[in-house]
């Protein structure tokens, strides 16, 4: 029987690319939908049929009643946002508990996570990383330093392992002066998370996963976050705290390199970053604004405005190199719909010097750009290539060549029907 293979959906910027879109309108072509990385920070957002969904740790696959959806040992996971997540899935209609399967190995993020990861912000005064506020960096570093609770631990002596841990955080929080919070009402929500997630499958999902590519299914693996957020190829230290690109899927689901398939890198027409940290292509001006205000660009999590730019092909490329890209995914060009002249940065400058590799600190870079004709012609009703206005279809070419990598889907609308294959290879 011929094994099935893993395909990664990556984003390969600063996150909120649109991969919970593609991921939803992917699903019907794979057997299991798994997460590797990240937790709570994510924030992707799904609309069909009128309705609007954003999903948070759950993936994106879950409105898909065949199939199986993983949330793989690379991410972190809060009991008390899981169960909130889920309940309203379930209100809305859809059932979980046999169709989620949650790995032993991922990492509980503790209400003192939460108050960790304020307490560094603030002690990090101007230099913020401007997180989430979700406890990810300090879960994650528990990861690492081998003192953090796993799923697993949930059902051996949990209250004690808690206990411990949680006392140990409260030491941390008073050693930084941190000491003005009640935990107690987030602390029960949060138990009652933990009991919660007890109807699920908690398994080695590892196994379950190999077992089924064996068994000749294939596995659609939804990247969070972007590669420019990586916590070893992102703009260090202003990143998340996981592995967002290829090698993360390796580790955060327990696949062997020779099992991933297609690596599909997915990015918007123009450029966002949330958060603070280098960002060469930022606009300050009232292009900035309308790019965010035509783009709805608000955080789905925090509703922090998004930073706004042109396209980055420094940045592109570079992910395009670390994680093998195969084939990009362009998002939201119907937000470029208006402009009559369109840019595009090709490198960065400094000091009299130019790259068009990725430096090892952007901060202080200037953008080089080129400009390219906009298409001045609305794209969102669009369904099929046949009608692409001449100009935009310039814009997906000279991308492409730029790149050396074939875009092949294009999406128009946040609408899952809004969603174009360029590439015969995916017309099913
Ligand atoms: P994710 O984190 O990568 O899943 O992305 P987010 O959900 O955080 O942000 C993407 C936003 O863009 C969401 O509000 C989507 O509904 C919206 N969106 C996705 N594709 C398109 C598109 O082609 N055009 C427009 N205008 N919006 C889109
Ligand atoms: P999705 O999956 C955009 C950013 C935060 C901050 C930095 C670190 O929806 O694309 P963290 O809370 O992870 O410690 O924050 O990373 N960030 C995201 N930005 N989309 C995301 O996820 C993000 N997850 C984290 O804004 O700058
Ligand atoms: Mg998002």
């Amino acid at each position: 029987m011929t094994k099935g293979k893993v395909d990664a959906l990556l984003g390969i910027v600063f996150g909120d690319e649109g991969k919970g879109k593609v991921v939803d309108w992917f699903t019907p072509r794979y057997d299991i939908v798994a997460r590797f990385a990240g937790g709570p920070n994510a924030g992707h957002t799904i609309i069909f049929g009128g309705k609007k969904f954003v999903l948070r740790s759950i993936p994106s696959g879950i409105f898909d009643e065949g199939k199986l959806n993983i949330i793989g040992n690379g991410c972190v996971i809060a009991p008390d946002l899981f169960m909130a997540e889920a309940q309203e899935l379930e209100a809305a209609g859809y059932t979980l508990s046999d169709r989620l399967i949650i790995s032993r190995r991922v990492h509980l993020i503790l209400p003192t996570h939460r108050l960790l990861d304020r307490a560094y912000e603030a002690a990090k005064g101007k230099d913020a990383v401007g997180t989430t506020g979700k406890g990810i960096g300090p879960t994650y570093s528990d990861k690492a330093a081998r003192t953090g609770l796993r799923v697993g631990d949930i059902l051996h002596d949990f209250k004690t392992k808690y206990s411990r841990l949680k006392a140990r955080h409260e030491q941390i929080l008073a050693d930084l002066g941190f000491t003005d919070y009640d935990l107690a009402e987030e602390e029960a929500r949060w138990l009652e998370g933990i009991e919660y997630m007890r109807r699920f499958r908690l398994a080695d999902t590892e196994t379950t996963i190999n077992q089924a590519l064996d068994a000749g299914k294939n596995v659609l693996a939804e990247g969070a976050q972007g590669s420019l957020l990586d916590i070893d190829h992102g703009t260090y230290p202003f990143v998340s705290s996981s592995s967002t690109t290829i090698g993360g899927v390796c580790t955060g689901l327990g696949v062997a390199p020779q099992r991933i398939g297609r690596v599909f890198g997915i990015f918007k027409a123009y450029s966002t970053r949330v958060g603070a940290g280098p960002f060469p292509v930022e606009l300050f001006d009232a292009t900035g604004d309308r790019l965010r205000d035509i783009g709805h660009e608000y955080g789905a999590v925090t509703g922090r405005n998004r930073r706004c730019g042109w396209l980055d092909l420094v940045a592109l490329k570079y992910a395009i190199m670390i994680n093998g890209v195969t084939d990009l995914v362009m998002m939201k060009s119907d937000v470029l719909d208006t402009f009559d002249t369109i840019r595009v940065c090709t490198a960065y400058r400094k000091d009299g010097q130019e790259t068009q590799t990725m430096p090892y600190d952007t901060t202080g870079w200037e953008a080089v750009y080129e400009d390219v004709p906009g298409w001045q012609t609305p794209l969102s009703e669009l369904r099929s290539e046949t009608n692409f206005p001449a100009a935009f279809r310039r814009y997906i070419d000279y991308i492409s060549q730029a790149t050396e990598t074939p875009i092949s889907i294009v999406s128009v609308s946040p609408d899952r029907e809004a969603t174009i294959i360029l590439n015969p290879s995916l017309k099913a």
